[in-house]
């Protein structure tokens, strides 16, 4: 069947294909994921000079590091020596410097190569040459970004642009001061799914009234399955009854101080193409990153982020992180259950969008483009 044998209503997705194949993976990682910004870690979760993380990106492991001038950059994970990984833990912290566990080769915390057994021996190596191989770093919204491009796309038409569509106007985000919260929840899901999935469904709410049922008592446009949060500027209103962003309905924190009227009880969802979605809410942020890792297999972490006040004073944000965690894990569930009929003769030749997931087209046609360079 072809496109044009659909009624109006309908458009394709891709292909099952595009969700298995691991040469279709390997093209997103050399074209999307190693070409684009990726969101790699939270500043302060390298609070301290030496404080490092290890993040995948397409399939590089890259290192970033807080340097001894307070400054965070990043590296490829690799010894310039003979290859070998520089830290293997996700996270840590050195004293000075990184050191190769092989032979060790050793880098300060800006790259340089500063020591190595019999290096006074060899006078004519270049140790910047042989520093680690740096990759740029920007930090916004109290993340590092890191872009593995030689020459990266401008952050502000890839990422700030993204959020400044979706909201209108990319002052709105300001308000919400996200470099000024405190990270007072963290989950990381590892889910068998295919990253593309996962972003379909964030950018859909066809499935909101039957498989998110405490979202839709909270929003309840959402239940009419309309991706009402799709258009531009318009944040979904919270139900009448309802006093907070929480499980229940009931109350949460106090909104953010920049947080204006127009935007109390309300909620924002954005995606930032390829791999983060922001959600707004007017006494937290919720903020997924993704990192995928093959064609069916994607770890998300997910931050919720309160004022400092809230995080500090030790108050509950169990209720209030409960309601974001049950939608992660219907949406994940739903995800995995997709995943093998990817596979299916069924899906050969893909499904079908129906009118209020006809955006998601956009997305497919965004990554074909891509893909094909
Ligand atoms: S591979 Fe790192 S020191 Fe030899
Ligand atoms: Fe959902």
């Amino acid at each position: 069947m072809t496109a044009t044998d659909l009624p109006a209503s309908l458009i394709r997705t891709l292909p099952g294909q595009y969700y298995t194949d691991p040469a279709v993976f390997s093209l997103e990682q050399t074209r999307v994921f190693e070409a684009m910004w990726t969101c790699a870690v939270r500043s302060a979760d390298l609070p301290a000079p030496g404080a490092f993380r290890k993040v995948q990106v397409g399939r590089e492991s890259v290192l970033v590091v807080r340097g001894r001038d307070g400054q965070l950059r990043a590296f490829l994970n690799i010894c310039r020596h003979r290859g070998a990984q520089i830290c293997t833990e996700d996270a840590g912290e050195v004293k000075r410097a990184l050191q190769c566990p092989y032979h060790a080769w050793t880098y300060d915390l800006s790259g340089k190569l500063v020591a190595a057994p019999n290096l006074t021996k060899m006078p004519d190596v270049d140790r910047d040459r042989y520093g680690l191989v740096p990759v740029h770093l920007r930090e916004w919204l109290g993340y590092a970004w890191v872009c593995l491009a030689d020459e990266p796309p401008s952050f502000e038409d890839d990422v700030q642009g993204a959020i400044a569509e979706r909201l209108g106007d990319l002052a709105v985000i300001d308000r919400y001061e996200l470099d000024a919260l405190s990270v007072g929840r963290r989950i990381t899901y590892d889910v068998a799914a295919n990253w593309k999935l996962i972003v379909e469904n964030f950018m859909e709410c066809y499935h909101c009234a039957t498989i998110h049922p405490e979202l839709t008592e909270v929003l309840p446009e959402f239940a009419d399955g309309y991706a009402a949060q799709y258009f531009v500027g318009h944040g979904a209103e919270f139900g009448e009854e309802v006093r907070g962003f929480t499980v229940d309905g009931s109350e949460g924190f106090d909104k953010l101080p920049g947080v204006e009227d127009d935007q109390d009880r309300r909620y924002y969802a954005i995606t930032v193409k390829p791999t983060v979605f922001v959600n707004l809410v007017p006494d937290h942020v919720i903020f997924h990153r993704m990192y995928p890792l093959s064609a069916d297999r994607t770890i998300v972490e997910c931050d919720w982020l309160y004022s400092r006040e809230v995080v500090e004073s030790g108050k509950d944000v169990s209720r209030s992180v409960e309601l974001f965690h049950r939608v992660n894990e219907q949406d994940f569930a739903a995800c995995e259950r997709t995943q093998p009929a990817m596979s299916s003769r069924a899906y050969a030749d893909g499904g079908v969008l129906v009118p209020s997931e006809h955006h998601i087209g956009a997305f497919h046609d965004w990554l074909t483009r891509r893909l094909a360079g």
